[in-house]
């Protein structure tokens, strides 16, 4: 009996000193209405050492593990409130060269062209609240997040923004969000995190999830 409750007490201590268990995040699941996480990211390499200023630029090394800024901020909200997670990615994938990709997304923006998706969210009505995550691109979003809310109709949802950004936070992308999705309610105060700092910004995103209601 008192070797068990030793054991308790270790195992309640443990969760208490590295956080989170996977059995809290799965009743956060169950609690939470159904949940997508909607991304996209463009990290400029894989490697984890010897990258350029662009690429270290582009990506967080976590756990030994390279991801693009945005894709990491996704993963933390898609591991804490148990959501499901959808990347979006052009049908014709972007050139992770950093001048290449630079010159397209404006060429992209000047012609305000719509990039093809690669593949759509096909279950979009089991979900109420939608996270939509990007990087700032020239002031604004990647034009490919425009195909996005063109090609999905997100009326009645709740549209959680989140980026990542060199400097310029969101720009006017929240208000452009509300224009393209005039029938979702869009949270105004999303969350946007300098490249600087998402390495570091795991409690932030967690906090600012709390305060939420998740
Ligand atoms: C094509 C391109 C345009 C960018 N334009 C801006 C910008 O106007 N303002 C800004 O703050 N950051 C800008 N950045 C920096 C990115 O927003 C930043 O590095 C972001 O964290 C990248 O996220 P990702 O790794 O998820 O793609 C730009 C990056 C790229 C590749």
């Amino acid at each position: 009996m008192k070797i068990k409750n030793i054991a308790l007490f270790i195992v309640a201590s443990l969760a208490v000193i590295f956080g989170d268990t996977t059995s809290e995040a799965q009743s956060r699941k169950e609690e939470n209405s159904p949940i997508l996480v909607v991304y996209f990211s463009m990290p400029e390499t894989t490697k984890t050492e010897n990258m350029t200023r662009e690429e270290d630029n582009s990506v967080v090394v976590i756990d030994g593990k390279v991801l693009g800024n945005t894709q990491y901020v996704a993963k933390v909200i898609e591991e804490y409130t148990g959501g499901d997670i959808y990347r979006i990615e052009p049908e014709n994938p972007y050139s992770v060269d950093h001048r290449t990709l630079v010159d397209l997304a404006a060429d992209e923006q000047r012609k305000n062209v719509r990039p093809k998706l690669k593949t759509a969210v096909t279950n979009l009505e089991q979900y109420d609240t939608i996270f939509v995550g990007y990087p700032n691109w020239w002031g604004d979003m990647p034009m490919i997040l425009y195909t996005f809310f063109d090609n999905h109709d997100l009326s009645g949802k709740r549209i959680i923004p989140f980026n990542t950004h060199g400097g310029s936070g969101f720009s006017d992308t929240i208000n452009t969000i509300t224009k393209l999705e005039p029938k979702a309610r869009v949270e105004k105060t999303g969350y946007s995190v300098s490249r600087n700092s998402v390495h570091k910004a795991k409690p932030v995103i967690i906090s600012w999830l709390k305060q939420l209601g998740f």
